[in-house]
């Protein structure tokens, strides 16, 4: 399992601290919000570009933006590990993941809660991860959507019957409590923003990772 705090819940003025505070996770969230796809506006390719450089932990970059086929491999850098960009803003979902690939990144595809799987189930190996949103994406601090999680097992058996790996990610109101119900329904990758920098961040992130140990 992996842990991936969020830096949305970091402050924003001390972001190389922020990150060094998180040294102990599996990678750092980044969630690239562009006041279009979702109404919130947070950061783009130029911070990105400098977390990738100063962070001691690969960077799992989360764009909720549009036109994802457009901007999403201007997010390649040293460093970034993964590009998770939205089903509902992409134009060709495969087409995107191949060109992620190419370039040397893991291709990875999110989708809102009331989004189903069924587009992506006979395409699954084109994705090294899938992000089922457990929150609406945009905000940190939401209460986490527990009806989100069967989406995990429709992918996991796709994922299994097409004989690829494929990790599957939660995001939005992970917490010690709401990780082990994630856990339990297949979830593999946990991003937790507000419960990792609620408090002392190496703590809370022992905790999350004590909590389905
Ligand atoms: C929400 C973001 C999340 C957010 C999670 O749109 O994608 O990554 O930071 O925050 P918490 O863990 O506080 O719900
Ligand atoms: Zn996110």
């Amino acid at each position: 399992m992996r842990v991936h705090p969020s830096i949305l819940s970091a402050d924003f003025a001390n972001l190389e601290r922020e990150l060094g505070r998180i040294s102990t996770a599996d990678a750092a969230h980044v969630d690239v919000m562009d006041g279009h796809f979702v109404p919130n506006l947070t950061l783009g390719i130029p911070i990105v570009r400098r977390l990738a450089e100063v962070s001691p932990i690969p960077l799992d970059v989360h764009l909720m933006i549009e036109d994802p086929d457009r901007w999403a491999p201007e997010y390649v850098f040293e460093g970034v590990e993964s590009i998770t960009f939205h089903h509902e803003a992409a134009r060709d979902s495969v087409a995107l993941a191949k060109t992620l690939r190419d370039a040397g990144v893991q291709a990875a595809v999110a989708l809102k809660p009331a989004t189903d799987t069924d587009a992506l189930l006979d395409v699954i190996a084109e994705f090294d991860m899938v992000l089922v949103m457990t929150v609406e994406p945009g905000f940190g601090g939401q209460s986490f959507m527990p009806e989100t999680l069967s989406k995990l097992g429709r992918l996991r058996a796709a994922a299994e019957a097409a004989g690829t790996q494929l990790r599957l990610q939660v995001d939005g109101g992970v917490d010690a409590t709401t990780i082990v119900e994630a856990h339990a329904a297949g979830a593999d990758t946990f991003v937790a923003g507000s419960a990792v920098y609620g408090g002392d961040p190496a703590e809370r992130i022992a905790a999350l990772r004590g909590a389905i140990a």
